[in-house]
C-alpha cells in the first residue's frame, strides 16, 4: 500500500471521489456486448413503477410539525393534499428508522422502528394510508448495507469473539495484523477498518465508523432482512430503494489490492462476488411475494452488470438508478454534448430491457438549477422548467427531488459551522489534519455539498419559510422571501404551477413512458432535441440548454405546440426554430 499516494489523491480529488462513491465506475463500457441482449423482446409490459412519478421527501426538512427544527411524519402528514395536488403518483421516503443520525437516518439502529425525531408506529400508519387514500404509492429507503453501531446486533457482535452476533458483521483479529486497506469514504482517515479493543479486532465501515458493514455472507442475517422486508411490505407500502447495496457482498478473504486501485476503487468493493445471488433470494422471499417494486442505488460497475440487475427475466431488481448523469456536472460546470451523449447512451442501453431511473437531483446532491441550470434571478425559473420538462419526457421512470419544484437553489454557506453533513465535516477536520486547502474546499462544497440539497422546504415569506416555529436543524435559504411555495400558488406561470402541468403532460402521454427515443440534431452544443414516438404518435421534445437564443436546424416538419416554458411561443421560421434563453418545447410531429 502506497499510503502517500492515496492521500494526495484523496486530496486532489475529493470532489470526485464523493461522486464517484455513488455512482458506478464508468469507462468500461466497452465490455458491453449488445449482442446479448439484443435477443430479448422489447420490454413493453406495463408496470405502475414505470408509469410512476416519483417525488423524493427528505424527511428531515420537508416540515417541522412541532417546533423542535426538525422535519417529521406529522409534518409530512399536513402536506398531503400538497402532494397530491402536484400530480405525483409515488413517494420515495428517506430513511426514517430509528437512528443516532450520524449520517441521518442512513444509520439504522431499528429496522422495525421509527425515529424518535420523527414521530411514532401511529404516525407511519396514518401517513401511509394518507398517501394511499390519495393514489399515491409509498417507497421506502432500506439500508442494509450497513447498520448503526448502535443496533443491538452490532452491540452483540462487538461484545465478544463467540457471540452468536458476531458473524453478523466483518471482524478482523488484531493477532493476524493489521487488515489490508480498504477504504472509507465518511472516515475521518479514509480507513474502513477501525480497531475495537473490546475484542482486540477491526471491523469493517465502508462509511462511518458508526455505520458498520454487515455480513451478507451469513445466511442468518440475510434471512433478518428479508424478515424486516416483509415486516414493511405487509404494512402495505409499494416498493424499496435499496441503499448502497452495490457494495454488500464481499469479498470476505479481503485481498491486498493491487497498485493503483486508488484511481478506482469502487470497482473493487461495488458488485461483490455474491451479490446477483442475494438479490435473486430477495427476489423469491420478497418481492415475488409483495406487490412491491425494488430500485437499486447505483447500476453497477459496467453496462452489462446494469442490465444482470434489472433485466426481467433474471428475477432481481425493477430498476437501475445509474449516476452518470447526474454526476456529469462539475463545480465549473459541464458540456451539453456529454450530457446528451450519457443519456442517450442509457437509454438505447434499456430500450430492449430492463428499466431505468431518470433524476438531476437527489439527498446527496447540490440543488438541480444551481448544478444543471441557471440560479441567477433572471433565468432561474426558466431554467429549472426547462430541467423539468428533461426528466419528464425521457424513458424511464422520473424522480424528482423535493424542492426542484419551485427551483429552490444552493445555499452556498461560506463556514463549515453551517454544514451539518457528517462526511464533510470529517473531510474538513482530515484536510486540517494534513495540511490541505480548505480554502479550495469550502469553495468546490459551495457547489458540491449535499448539505445545499438539504436546506428547509420553502413554503411560505412567514418565520423559516413556514418549515418549523424553532429553529431549523439547518439554516433555511434566505432566498426563501422570493422562493416559496405559497407565491408560486399564486403565479400561473411558476416553476410549481409549470412542474403540475408537465407531470399531468407526461400522464396523460404514455409515449412518453414507453415511445421509442430518438436524438436528433446530435452536435448541437446548446440544444438537446429528440422525439418519442409510440403507436403513430410522436412528440418533438426541443430544449435550450444555454443562456442564449440558440437554434436547430430539424429535417422535420414542426407540428403543433404542446407544450412550452414561456407563457407566449416564439414564432416559428420554416424549419429552423429559434429557442429563446433555456426555451423548452414539445411539439406533436407526423
Ligand atoms: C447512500 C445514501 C447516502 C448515505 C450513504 C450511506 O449513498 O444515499 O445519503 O450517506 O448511502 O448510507
Ligand atoms: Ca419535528
Amino acid at each position: 500500500m502506497n499510503f502517500l499516494k492515496i492521500l494526495t489523491f484523496v486530496l486532489y480529488n475529493t470532489y470526485d471521489i464523493m461522486k464517484k462513491f455513488f455512482l458506478p465506475i464508468l469507462g468500461l463500457f466497452m465490455l458491453f456486448s449488445k449482442s446479448s441482449f439484443s435477443q430479448k423482446k422489447p420490454e413493453t409490459d406495463k408496470k405502475w413503477w414505470k408509469e410512476a412519478v416519483v417525488y423524493q421527501i427528505y424527511p428531515r426538512s420537508f416540515k417541522d410539525s412541532n417546533g423542535d427544527g426538525i422535519g417529521d411524519l406529522k409534518g409530512i402528514i399536513s402536506k398531503l393534499d400538497y402532494l397530491k395536488s402536484l400530480g405525483i403518483t409515488a413517494v420515495w421516503i428517506n430513511p426514517f428508522y430509528s437512528s443516532p443520525n450520524d449520517d441521518n437516518g442512513y444509520d439504522i439502529s431499528d429496522y422495525r422502528g421509527i425515529m424518535k425525531e420523527f414521530g411514532t408506529k401511529e404516525d407511519f400508519d396514518v401517513l401511509l394510508k394518507g398517501l394511499h387514500d390519495r393514489n399515491i404509492k409509498m417507497v421506502m429507503d432500506l439500508v442494509v448495507n450497513h447498520s448503526s453501531d448502535e443496533h443491538d446486533w452490532f452491540k452483540q457482535s462487538r461484545s465478544s469473539r463467540t457471540s452468536p452476533y458476531r458473524d453478523y458483521y466483518h471482524w478482523w483479529p488484531a493477532e493476524n495484523g493489521k487488515p489490508p486497506y480498504r477504504y472509507s469514504l465518511f472516515d475521518i482517515n479514509h480507513d474502513a477498518w477501525k480497531y475495537d479493543s473490546t475484542t482486540n479486532a477491526y471491523y469493517l465501515h465502508y462509511f462511518s465508523t458508526k455505520q458498520p458493514d454487515l455480513n451478507w455472507e451469513n445466511p442468518k442475517l440475510r434471512q433478518e432482512i428479508y424478515d424486516v422486508m416483509k415486516f414493511w411490505a405487509e404494512k402495505g407500502i409499494d416498493g424499496f430503494r435499496l441503499d448502497a447495496f452495490q457494495f454488500a457482498s464481499k469479498d470476505t478473504t479481503f485481498p491486498v489490492w493491487p497498485d493503483g486501485y486508488e484511481k478506482d476503487f469502487i470497482k473493487y468493493i461495488a458488485m461483490g462476488p455474491h451479490l446477483h445471488q442475494y438479490l435473486k433470494e430477495m427476489n423469491e422471499q420478497v418481492f415475488s411475494k409483495y406487490n412491491v417494486m425494488s430500485v437499486a442505488e447505483g447500476a453497477g460497475n459496467t453496462m452489462e452488470d446494469a442490465h444482470n440487475l434489472v433485466d426481467a427475466d433474471r428475477k432481481e431488481l425493477n430498476m437501475a438508478y445509474a449516476f452518470e448523469g447526474v454526476d456529469i456536472a462539475k463545480p465549473n460546470g459541464y458540456s451539453l454534448l456529454h450530457f446528451k451523449n450519457v443519456f442517450t447512451k442509457w437509454d438505447s442501453a434499456f430500450a430492449n430491457n430492463g428499466w431505468l431511473s431518470i433524476f438531476l437531483a437527489n439527498h446527496d446532491q447540490a440543488r438541480m438549477v444551481t448544478r444543471f441550470g441557471n440560479d441567477s434571478p433572471a433565468f432561474r425559473d426558466v431554467s429549472s422548467k426547462m430541467l423539468t420538462t428533461f426528466i419528464m419526457t425521457m424513458r424511464g421512470t422520473p424522480y424528482y427531488y423535493n424542492g426542484d419544484e419551485l427551483a429552490m437553489t444552493n445555499i452556498r454557506f461560506d463556514n463549515v459551522e453551517d454544514y451539518k453533513d457528517m462526511p464533510l465535516k470529517n473531510e474538513y477536520v482530515y484536510l486540517q489534519k494534513t495540511g490541505g486547502d480548505l480554502k479550495k474546499f469550502l469553495e468546490e462544497q459551495k457547489i458540491s455539498s449535499r448539505d445545499n440539497g438539504r436546506t428547509p422546504f420553502q413554503w411560505n415569506s412567514s418565520v423559516n419559510a413556514g418549515f418549523s416555529m424553532g429553529e431549523p436543524w439547518l439554516k433555511v435559504n434566505p432566498n426563501f422571501a422570493n422562493i416559496n411555495a405559497a407565491a408560486q400558488e399564486k403565479d400561473a406561470n411558476s416553476p410549481l404551477n409549470y412542474f403540475r402541468k408537465v407531470v399531468a403532460f407526461r400522464k396523460n402521454n404514455p409515449v412518453l413512458v414507453y415511445g421509442k427515443y430518438t436524438l436528433l440534431d446530435k452536435a448541437n452544443p446548446d440544444v438537446y432535441a429528440y422525439t418519442r414516438e409510440m403507436d403513430g404518435k410522436k412528440l418533438l421534445i426541443v430544449l435550450n440548454f444555454s443562456k442564449n437564443d440558440a437554434s436547430t436546424k430539424l429535417d422535420l416538419k414542426l407540428g403543433k405546440l404542446l407544450l412550452n416554458n414561456y407563457p407566449s411561443s416564439t414564432s416559428v421560421k420554416s424549419d429552423k426554430i429559434i429557442l429563446r434563453p433555456y426555451e423548452a418545447r414539445i411539439y406533436e410531429v407526423k
